[in-house]
């Protein structure tokens, strides 16, 4: 089956399962905070990219509430929930794979976990599509699990439902970075305890168009 099929429908199914666990999450927080702390603009307008339940969202929104945020998922289940529980934002069911039919640009473009649900070709679109959608100066935001490419394939949740997860290694994305004309502004690296004995580590990029 096609991973760009069987993904949306699975994050469908699994949305309220996902706020419940990762709606308060705070390891990620002083990441986010540095992203804001570069837009340095209390009135910044912001695209975000897979948004989930809009947990991201939700963090920003409070730390600076004249943000402009404009938060886009492939899940009509998640943009249903972000929309719940941020009255306030603008949310819009878009693939990832299709934000150059966003007429509008933006200080800053947050990509929680977005990048392992895209294929290597898809990345490159991906990269430049965020490039032309920043104003300049823009910041962009991306998290993803490091890891070889050849190890992607469908992972199945105890549900029983598969997403297809896509492994970039963080030299790749940042030579993509580059080479479309981005400055690394961060990198970060976050240990995350996926269950009782697997620990994963999240690399976080912060860079600056
Ligand atoms: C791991 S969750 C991340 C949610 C949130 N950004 C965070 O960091 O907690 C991945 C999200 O990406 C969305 N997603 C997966 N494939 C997508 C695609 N092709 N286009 C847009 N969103 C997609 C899923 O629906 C899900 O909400």
């Amino acid at each position: 089956m096609d991973p760009y099929q069987e993904t949306p429908k699975t994050w469908n199914t699994i949305a309220k399962r996902y706020e419940e666990v990762f709606m308060n999450l705070d390891i990620y927080n002083a990441s986010y905070d540095r992203f804001c702390e570069l837009i340095n603009n209390d009135n910044a307008s912001i695209l975000e990219i897979g948004c989930g339940p809009g947990n991201i969202t939700k963090y920003l929104l409070l730390q600076h509430p004249n943000y402009k945020i404009r938060a886009t998922d492939v899940s009509s289940n998640m943009i249903a929930l972000a929309q719940k529980n941020n009255p306030t934002g603008t949310f819009q069911e878009i693939d990832a794979r299709d934000i150059a039919s966003i007429k509008k640009s933006f200080h800053g473009i947050m990509c929680g976990f977005i990048i392992p649900y895209l294929s290597k070709d898809d990345i490159i679109h991906f990269i430049k599509n965020t490039y032309t959608l920043l104003n300049r100066n823009g910041i962009l935001y991306l998290s993803f699990v490091s890891g070889d490419y050849r190890d992607s394939g469908f992972i199945t949740g105890s549900t029983g439902d598969r997403t297809y997860f896509y492994y970039h290694t963080t030299q790749e994305i940042k030579k993509l970075l580059l080479s479309q004309g981005f400055t690394i502004k961060e990198h970060l690296m976050i240990p995350y305890k996926k269950t009782k004995d697997v620990f994963e580590t999240h690399t976080l990029l912060i860079a600056r168009k």
